[in-house]
C-alpha cells in the first residue's frame, strides 16, 4: 500500500483541514472548566454576538446546532406534510433529507449542464402547495455562485409567502466583492433567510453552530422550536474567540482558496471539466457512469474519501498534500 494510502485524505465532508487557532483552542479549554454549568436557557448572548458583528438587531439572528439545525427549524415551522420545498439538484443532502423527516416534497430541479441552480426552472416549480424554496451560494456540490442580478430577478417571482432560504454556508470563500449584499436583499424581502455557519471557514464543525438572518416575524417563527439549553457554551466560546481571531483565520481561508485553484487546475489539465468554485471543493462532472465508478475504485485504492453525487464526484480542498494524492491518484 502506498504511503498516501497509509495516511489517508478525508475530503468528502467539506471540513476546513486546519484544527482550531491555538487561541480558540485556549479559549475552549477555558470554557471546559465550567462544564458542570447550564449554558443560557435559550441563547441570548450567541445571537447578540452575531448580531453585532454582521450589523443587524440581534432579534433578527437565530442560532441552532449548526446551519442543519436551523434548516431543521425552518422545515418544522413552515412545511406540513405533503407541502413543496423546491431545491436544485443535486444540492447539500440535508436539504432532501430534512423535507422528507417534516413530510414535506423535495421537488428537485436539476443544475444545468454547467453546474449553476437554474433559477428559471426552480421559480416554474413553484406552485401553490410550495412552502420553501432553497437556493445555496456557492452551491454545495459545484461551488457555483448566484449572481445579484440573477438572484434578484428570481426573488422578484417569488410569492411573498413563500420563504426563500438562501444558504451561504460557504460565503466566507468569496471574496468580498464577489458576494452578494444579503443585508439589502433582506431589507427588501421579508421572506427571505439567509443561513450562515460556522463548520466550514471558521473551523467549528464539532461544535455545531449555524444561524439564520431574516425579518422579525420569520425568525420569531424559527426561534419557536429551538430546544431548551441546546446550544453548548463550547459554541459561544468558540464564536467569540475565532471572531478575535479572525485576520488569522483569513489567512487560512486563502490558503484554502489558492489550493482550490491548484486543484481545479490539477484536475482540468488532465481533461476533467471542473466548474469554477468559489467554495472549499471542487465538483468533477459530466463524467459517464463508467468513469464515475473507475475513479470510485482509484481513490478508494488510494485512501482518499470523496463524496459521490447523482451527476459527478465532489472534492474537498484540504492541504497541499491533499491535492498532490488527488492529482497523482486519477492521473
Ligand atoms: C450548503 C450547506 N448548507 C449547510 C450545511 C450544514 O452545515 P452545518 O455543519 O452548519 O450543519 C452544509 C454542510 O456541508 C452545506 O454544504
Amino acid at each position: 500500500m502506498s504511503q498516501i494510502a497509509e495516511l489517508g485524505h478525508q475530503l468528502s465532508l467539506n471540513e476546513n483541514p486546519y484544527g482550531p487557532l491555538p487561541s480558540v483552542r485556549e479559549a475552549l479549554s477555558g470554557a471546559l472548566m465550567s462544564a458542570n454549568r447550564y449554558p443560557e436557557f435559550i441563547p441570548r448572548r450567541l445571537p447578540e454576538l452575531i448580531a453585532q458583528r454582521l450589523g443587524f438587531p440581534a432579534d433578527q439572528i437565530v442560532v441552532g446546532a449548526g446551519a442543519t439545525g436551523v434548516i431543521m427549524h425552518i422545515l418544522q415551522e413552515f412545511v406540513t406534510p405533503g407541502d413543496g420545498v423546491v431545491m436544485g439538484s443535486p444540492t447539500f443532502d440535508g436539504y432532501p433529507l430534512l423535507t422528507a423527516t417534516v413530510g414535506g416534497r423535495a421537488v428537485e430541479v436539476p443544475l444545468t449542464v454547467d453546474g449553476h441552480q437554474d433559477l428559471t426552472a426552480m421559480a416554474d416549480a413553484v406552485d401553490p402547495r410550495t412552502r420553501v424554496v432553497v437556493l445555496c451560494s456557492p452551491h454545495n456540490p459545484t461551488g457555483t455562485c448566484l449572481g445579484r442580478r440573477d438572484l434578484q430577478d428570481f426573488l422578484d417571482r417569488i410569492s411573498p409567502s413563500v420563504t426563500v432560504v438562501l444558504d451561504e454556508a460557504y460565503i466566507d470563500f468569496v471574496a468580498p466583492a464577489q458576494r452578494v449584499p444579503s443585508a439589502e436583499l433582506l431589507a427588501r424581502y421579508r421572506n427571505l433567510v439567509v443561513m450562515r455557519t460556522f463548520s466550514k471557514a471558521y473551523g467549528l464543525a464539532a461544535l455545531r453552530v449555524g444561524y439564520a438572518v431574516g425579518s422579525v416575524p420569520v425568525i420569531a417563527r424559527i426561534r419557536r422550536w429551538q430546544l431548551p439549553f441546546g446550544m453548548t457554551a463550547l459554541a459561544e466560546a468558540g464564536v467569540r474567540a475565532c471572531y478575535d481571531a479572525e485576520q488569522e483565520l483569513a489567512l487560512r481561508t486563502a490558503a484554502i482558496t489558492l489550493e482550490c485553484g491548484r486543484l481545479t487546475t490539477g484536475l482540468r489539465d488532465l481533461g476533467f471539466a471542473v466548474p469554477t468554485s468559489s467554495a472549499n471543493f471542487v465538483y468533477l462532472t459530466g463524467c459517464p457512469p463508467s468513469e464515475i465508478d473507475r475513479l470510485r475504485g482509484t481513490f478508494t485504492r488510494d485512501g482518499i474519501q470523496v463524496k459521490h453525487c447523482s451527476t459527478g464526484i465532489r472534492i474537498t480542498v484540504g492541504d497541499a498534500a491533499a491535492t498532490d494524492a488527488v492529482v497523482a491518484s486519477v492521473s
